[in-house]
């Protein structure tokens, strides 16, 4: 398959806001590689993430647990080399990997400046609290965030499991904190995971300089992000309900993300029924 990519200016920070001050939904997918990188920025993906969950998709592990900072590199390296031969103009974020920020403020810019020399434009790394001062930290260091809140896959021991998050009067408040707190801090994207659709919705609104991505988060944020290989239909474990398999009806994988993309931004994508919970 070879991507085709039209001229278009390249995706910063102030074309995302602009995205969002004209209510224009922002698309994600994730990626690992340079030809599916090419071929999402080909299709009209905005944003590129490069997950963790590369862990299970790449790797075959069990969770995002044991992936290292040293294998995200190499994923970050190849999608931005991919991107780059095609002359693509999608937004890079590198996951920052479990146990590589957690210690101190410190390590956590040591790891940041890591990703950045491979490519990433923006890391992001999950959980709220805690992780303020973090983002404060390199956001004042000229390092652009990407928060993750609701169901934080590095976290699932803690949390017992794939589960839906925010879903009573408490945690749904604690979670509001954390956003606004992160927002506060210079966050300037935060991942909404399996959250109910009401409370991504009301974030969104309280979230104005912190442009929400949901999955599985219903469609009231800011846009969405999806597993790729969960939204083409290969997936080694179970697909979550909010997953719907975008190559089915489509003849090609640049049709599929041209699908994603315009079902997204027409707000079809998801629907009532494509949520967690
Ligand atoms: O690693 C990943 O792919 C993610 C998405 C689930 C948002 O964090």
């Amino acid at each position: 398959m070879s991507a085709t990519t039209p001229q278009r200016p390249s995706i910063t920070l102030p074309r995302l806001a602009e995205m969002r001050a004209r209510d224009e939904k922002i698309t994600m997918l994730t990626a690992y590689d340079a030809t599916y990188a090419a071929v999402a920025d080909a299709a009209g993906v905005e944003c590129i993430l490069v997950g963790d969950s590369l862990g299970m998709v790449c790797q075959g592990l069990p969770s995002t647990v044991g992936v290292t900072l040293e294998s995200m590199c190499y994923h970050v390296q190849s999608v931005v080399r991919g991107l780059e031969r095609v002359q693509g103009r999608a937004w890079v974020i590198g996951d920052l990997t479990f146990g590589s920020y957690q210690a101190s403020k410190e390590e956590a810019i040591r790891s940041a400046v890591i990703l950045m020399q491979a490519g990433a434009q923006m890391v992001k790394l999950e959980g709220g609290g805690w992780t303020t001062d973090t983002v404060r930290f390199l956001v004042e260091r000229g390092i652009p965030v990407c928060a993750h809140l609701g169901l934080t896959p590095q976290t699932v021991h803690a949390l017992g499991g794939y589960r839906v998050q925010g879903r009573n009067d408490d945690s749904a408040s604690q979670l509001t904190t954390h956003a606004l707190e992160l927002q506060d801090a210079g966050a300037s994207m935060v991942v909404l995971e399996m959250v109910p659709a009401a409370l991504s919705t009301q974030l969104t609104q309280q979230l104005p300089t912190c442009h929400t991505i949901g999955i599985g988060a219903g469609n009231g944020t800011a846009g969405q992000v999806l597993v790729m290989p969960d939204m083409l239909g290969v997936n080694l474990g179970k697909t979550p309900k909010f997953v719907r398999n975008f190559l089915q009806g489509h003849h090609s994988v640049q049709e599929a993300f041209a699908a994603y993309v315009a079902a997204v931004k027409d707000g079809s994508f998801p629907d009532n029924t494509q949520h967690a919970w």
